[in-house]
């Protein structure tokens, strides 16, 4: 009897033992994403989101044997919660890769348990340029503001717009669009009369308005984080700004295509620098944005985009470690990835960690009565300039 019940208790084993690796129950590969999905930047967490799962819903929710697992954690915008939730990740939910981050402050928090816990960081929102060098554990699928901002310094200048005034968020990436449009818009013959920077938390533009105003530029650039291009077109236009004469220009984030068809006429016209227009014209995208919407009843927007473009990268790097994963050999396998997106073709500079990509030169129309950023022009292949010359 004894023997027989040895037996039985030691043969599953041995067969279980010999059972070759390809038949054992592989773990899931877990992907956390911390983002606002409340609080004023959570439609960069509804776009994101959104975007992940269009990914996996095309792509498949297996790589290379393992099932995909994506944890949705809500920072609501607040560092502090950032940094606990991806320590959380981190050691109780073991994810293999961390990705999102919404905000310049949400993602440097975080950098240094990436680093610590040697766990790939996808930035799939936050842009300002240093952030990649806070770990290098860091790659980036969004973009950088002195991409778009460069692009835009060196259009207002051939342009024939002389005198411009900046209004920035008063943060890192909103620093980050001054600092390049004003050196870009200067080399090209231009002029900054006033910097006006408003502040992160519930902005009232009103007094920064009247200052663009009384300064009777020819323009104003304006950076402002997804989420408040819709508030501030609504007081430039109620303070008259529209009917000034002062152009309105800026990075693509103003004219965000979350809230553009929302803006209304004041809108028409804006021109702005960016990587990512709903309307770009490429058989990838029109898909895109057709399932997208079919999805979700909503655009997407560079948000989107990102996290579609990060779900790519991750599942590319997964796929080459032939489903072994492990943060060092994903990392390298996300280095230096080439291909198509939604947005046009991108790189992942192996040597930076950060996107190259095309930035288009958009001004806002109405098309089939709706409103677009219709791109008409077109920088090829941009690296981020806040890294040129200091690797
Ligand atoms: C950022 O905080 O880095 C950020 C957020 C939203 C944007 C751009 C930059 O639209």
């Amino acid at each position: 009897m004894q023997k027989r019940h040895v037996l039985k208790g030691v043969l599953p084993l041995a067969l279980a033992l010999t059972v070759p690796q390809a038949f054992a129950q592989a773990a899931p590969f877990k992907i956390g994403f911390i983002l606002p999905m409340t609080g004023q930047s959570a439609s960069t967490g509804r776009q994101i989101e959104a975007a992940a799962k269009l990914y996996m819903a095309q792509n498949g929710a297996t790589v290379a044997g393992r099932k995909i697992e994506l944890i949705i954690k809500d920072d609501a915008g607040v560092a502090d919660s950032t940094r606990r939730l991806a320590q959380e990740l981190v050691v109780n939910d073991k994810v293999d890769v961390l990705a999102g981050f919404g905000l310049t402050p949400l993602a440097m928090a975080t950098a240094p348990i990436a680093t610590q816990a040697k766990v790939p960081m996808v930035v799939t929102a936050a842009a300002t340029s240093v952030i990649t060098t806070a770990s290098p554990y860091i790659v980036r699928t969004s973009f950088t503001l002195p991409q778009a901002a460069v692009a835009m310094g060196e259009w207002a200048g051939k342009n024939k717009i002389k005198k411009v005034v900046t209004l920035v968020t008063d943060y890192a990436p909103g620093i980050d669009a001054e600092k390049f449009f004003k050196s870009q818009f200067q080399l090209n013959g231009g002029e900054i009369v006033a910097e006006i920077r408003s502040p992160l938390k519930s902005p009232d533009f009103a007094p920064f308005l009247q200052k663009v105003r009384d300064a009777k530029p020819d323009a104003v650039f304006v950076f402002l984080p997804s989420g408040q291009g819709a508030a501030f077109m609504k007081q430039f236009a109620e303070r008259g700004l529209d009917k000034s004469g002062i152009k309105l220009i800026g990075t693509g984030d103003i004219t965000d295509d979350d809230q553009l068809n929302d803006m209304g006429d004041v809108a028409l016209g804006v021109v702005t620098a960016q990587h990512y227009s709903a309307s770009h014209n490429s058989p990838m995208n029109k898909k895109f944005v057709q399932s997208f919407e079919a999805a979700n009843k909503f655009r997407p927007n560079f948000m989107a985009v990102a996290g579609y473009d990060g779900m790519r990268v991750i599942y590319k790097a997964l796929e080459a470690t032939k489903g072994k994963g492990g943060g060092d050999d994903l990392l390298a396998a996300m280095k230096g990835q080439v291909f198509e997106s939604p947005r046009g073709p991108v790189m992942i500079d192996a040597q930076t960690r950060d996107v190259v990509h095309d930035i288009y030169i958009r001004k806002v129309e109405r098309v089939g009565g709706q409103l677009w950023n219709q791109e008409f022009d077109v920088q090829k292949a941009v690296k981020d300039p806040g890294k040129l010359g200091a690797k």
